[in-house]
């Protein structure tokens, strides 16, 4: 598949249930290989940048068998890791990268890691800089990007105050204090994801957690152990749905299975204040997350504007807002995200560009945009380019569902990167 091409549907209606969300698998084949015994994750993503971690977990010594989104994990505990035989390929990931490198960092060998053009384009200087603090070597081309070559160190705890909100530095900082010796505490300038936390927890490492701080307490004494562990479907996966369902006031969608941490779903908080119709249900608790079901209705959307503290937490599902923009009465306006031009891609110039090709009014600034709402005009089908970043081309082909006319997605198996049968699940529920 090169290209795909979207028409507009009239309604969503029927049901979902999306692949495991992505940060938590990324963490649960970490921990996994860093484990003594066996770790059966089921639900594991079937995202392509989940695989690029088990594939390096595997080079680095863990057993891992995936059968579909069954995985098994046999590690050889906190000491049991290997050198690899050839550079670590983190391909799109920058989950891949940012949090291994941590990992790598407090090993007794010397490991190589890389990733594709755009990962090796983004910054590493933000983990490089905690890590180099902790005692670690490492050498990075430019002093801020893969490849990396990380000399396995002795490390020692440290008290890092972050300068950015990053779940990623948070999380590379964490899991190299598995290896450090004496206390590391993390303080974050605004809450993210919590779920390396979790499942530190889950995996039988004490952490203690006040506020915006986080302490691993290294005694020596540190075990990490396997465990059957499951993964909740992904929010960041299902706002694809609750924005395409939003579009057509006849749409009821039932959304199974769904990740609800609380520090992921600020993004339903949007929603619901733009006067998105939510329901959630069903709501359990699954190895220290939150998983429920949710319903979504076909509603008005107010639109508005989305800043500061929240855009951490919103980060990932910035994009499909934007791509809102035009269906919603005030239009959306995206402030304080400048961390949106070094994602997968520049996404800030990304939406502004495909946005503007399929008819939209939009401003864009260094960091964020201000797209105008349905008295602009309404959208029309276009050729959208979306730079090889996932979510930008999942964006666009909701967007394309409400266009009139059809919609071609350039390079549209992008999205496996995170979501490889999303097409088929969106052509399924959309009539
Ligand atoms: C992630 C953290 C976020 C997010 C990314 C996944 C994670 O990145 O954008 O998709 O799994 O920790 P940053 O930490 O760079 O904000």
């Amino acid at each position: 598949m090169s290209k795909k091409t979207i028409h507009p549907a009239k309604t969503l209606a029927g049901g979902v249930s999306l692949p495991g969300d992505k940060s938590i698998s990324h963490r649960y084949a970490m921990l996994a290989g860093l484990a003594e015994g066996l770790t059966e994750i089921s639900n594991f993503a079937l995202a392509a940048d989940c695989h690029s971690t088990l594939d390096c977990m595997k080079a680095l010594g863990a057993e891992v068998k995936a059968d579909k989104s069954l995985v098994r994990v046999t590690g050889y505990g906190l000491q049991g890791l290997k050198s690899s035989k050839r550079a670590l390929d983190a391909g799109n990931s920058g989950t891949t990268i940012r949090l291994l490198s941590g990992i790598l960092a407090g090993q007794n060998f010397i490991s190589k890691i890389a990733g594709d053009d755009s990962l090796n384009k983004r910054p590493m200087k933000r983990i490089l800089t905690p890590l180099r603090e902790m005692g670690a070597h490492i050498e990075a081309r430019d002093e801020n990007f893969a490849p990396l070559e990380i000399h396995g160190a002795k490390l020692h705890g440290i008290h890092y105050e972050m300068p950015i909100a990053s779940a990623q530095v948070k999380s590379a900082v964490l899991l190299a204090a598995l290896f450090a010796e004496g206390d590391t505490s993390v303080i974050e300038p605004a809450r993210t994801r919590d779920h390396t936390e979790l499942a530190l927890e889950q995996f039988g490492v004490p952490i203690e957690r006040r506020g915006l701080t986080t302490r691993i307490v290294a005694n020596g004494k540190i075990k990490v152990t396997g465990k059957k562990i499951e993964v909740p479907g992904d929010l960041s996966s299902a706002v694809f749905f609750i924005a395409a369902a939003s579009l057509f006031p006849e749409s009821t969608l039932h959304i199974q299975g769904v990740g609800l941490n609380p520090t992921r779903t600020a993004i339903l908080d949007v929603f619901a204040r733009m006067g998105a119709s939510l329901q959630m249900l069903s709501l359990r608790s699954a190895q220290g997350e939150v998983i429920g079901d949710i319903v979504i209705k076909g509603a008005e959307l107010k639109g508005g504007i989305i800043e500061r503290a929240e855009i951490p937490l919103v980060i990932d599902e910035l994009p499909m807002l934007a791509a809102l923009g035009p269906y919603t009465q005030e239009g959306i306006e995206i402030r304080d995200a400048a961390e949106l031009r070094v994602k997968e891609s520049d996404r800030i110039a990304a939406l502004a560009e495909n946005l503007r090709a399929m008819g939209a009014k939009v401003d864009e600034r260094p960091d964020g945009l201000k797209v105008q709402g349905r008295s602009a005009g309404k959208l029309h089908g276009a050729v959208i380019e979306p730079r090889g970043d996932h979510r930008i081309a999942m964006a666009f082909a909701v967007a394309a569902l409400g266009a009139e006319g059809p919609t071609t997605i350039r390079d549209a198996e992008c999205a496996a990167v995170s979501y490889p049968t999303f097409y088929d699940d969106l052509a399924r529920v959309a009539e």
